[in-house]
């Protein structure tokens, strides 16, 4: 039995989210109190057939603890000895990525295609489990079902319990919905209630009151935030100081422009400067949301040279921050 009070003891987590939670946004998350990280998902063909273009998506600093690798792929035996692979990088868990709603992964039979072959995912657990041995824990991540008319995340989730998993995280929308609509926490309540092993609630957390009430309704072990994180990742300390019976302030200018600059130089740490003041776009957008002149800043944003320029226009570039973030 592993001890898995770091990771699902009313712990606050960073989802994964594939080109944004790479390292540079792990490590400001981390600065914002964030617990548990997971990586980008990274494909098990990939890793098996040609690391070198995968290995990055593994690679972590120790700050990052704990920290998990999510793969993805259809074969078990391959998704095996991917997790095997990633032993070598010492994370704190495995965790099987059965949610992915995406064209490209789900026409390979991977992410949420596999609760349509329950018994794949099964097998999938198995000899993932088998390949781990008693090293570190491994989690499941997956949706509500393919459709409506499909919901079938109660027998699948006790079927990846049963199969060996040591915990689970749901994020209770169908492939379908994709990212629409909203998610249905009554789904995480009534899995939880079916579950030995512990649960992690997603789906839709904007604000840390959100995270009291999924709580409330759900009884889940902890949550896991993705969006509500994108350019606020200051949602975690937000959220422990209301947990702690605060009240919690909005962000200043200051804290906002720190952070984008913090964010930018850890990102520096891990990647090529041009990948970085490219990859930056996106991160940027999300933090300036909201944000008066961002339009403005975000197409001088999407024409910097290089980070010392895209320095310059985050520390002059962000001086009127009149709608509130909280
Ligand atoms: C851009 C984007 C990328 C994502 N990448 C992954 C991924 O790599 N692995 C995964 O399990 N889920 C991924 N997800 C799903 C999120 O982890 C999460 O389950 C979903 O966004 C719902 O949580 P939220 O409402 O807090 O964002 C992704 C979602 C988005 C929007």
């Amino acid at each position: 039995m592993h001890d898995l009070s770091h990771l699902i003891d009313k712990k606050l987590w960073l989802a994964p989210l594939a080109g944004y939670t790479d390292q540079g946004f792990r490590r400001t998350a981390k600065d914002w109190g964030v617990d548990v990280l997971v990586s980008e998902m990274v494909s098990a063909d990939g890793l098996i057939r040609d690391s070198r273009k995968t290995i990055d998506y593994l690679l972590f600093t120790e700050a990052e603890r704990p920290f998990g690798i999510q793969i993805f792929g259809s074969n078990a035996l391959i998704m095996a000895q991917a997790a095997e692979f990633c032993l070598r990088f010492s994370p704190d868990f495995i965790d099987i990525n059965m949610g992915c709603p995406v064209k490209k992964v789900v026409k390979r039979g991977a992410g949420s295609a596999l609760m349509r072959n329950p018994e794949i995912a099964s097998h999938i657990v198995k000899e993932c489990k088998r390949a781990l041995g008693d090293t570190i824990p491994l989690s499941v991540k997956f949706r509500s079902g393919w459709d409506n008319s499909s919901l079938n995340y109660l027998d699948f989730g006790v079927l990846m319990q049963d199969s060996g998993a040591d915990f689970l995280c749901l994020h209770p929308r169908t492939q379908k919905q994709m990212f629409s609509g909203k998610s249905n926490w009554e789904h995480i309540k009534l899995l939880k209630q079916q579950l030995q092993i512990p649960l992690i609630g997603n789906g839709d957390i904007g604000t840390p009151e959100l995270v009291m009430q999924m709580y409330k309704e759900t009884a889940c072990d902890s949550i896991m935030i993705g969006r509500g994180a994108l350019g606020r990742p200051w949602i975690f300390e937000q959220t422990k100081e209301l947990q702690a019976g605060n009240s919690y302030g909005s962000i200043t200018i200051d804290q906002l422009k720190a952070a984008v600059l913090a964010h930018i130089d850890y990102a520096l740490q891990h990647k090529p400067e041009h990948v970085v003041v490219r990859e930056m776009r996106s991160q940027i957008c999300h933090y300036t949301k909201g944000l008066n002149g961002g339009a403005e800043l975000r197409r001088k944003v999407n024409q910097a040279k290089d980070s010392a320029e895209l320095r310059q226009l985050i520390q002059e570039g962000i001086t009127d921050y009149a709608i509130c973030l909280s």
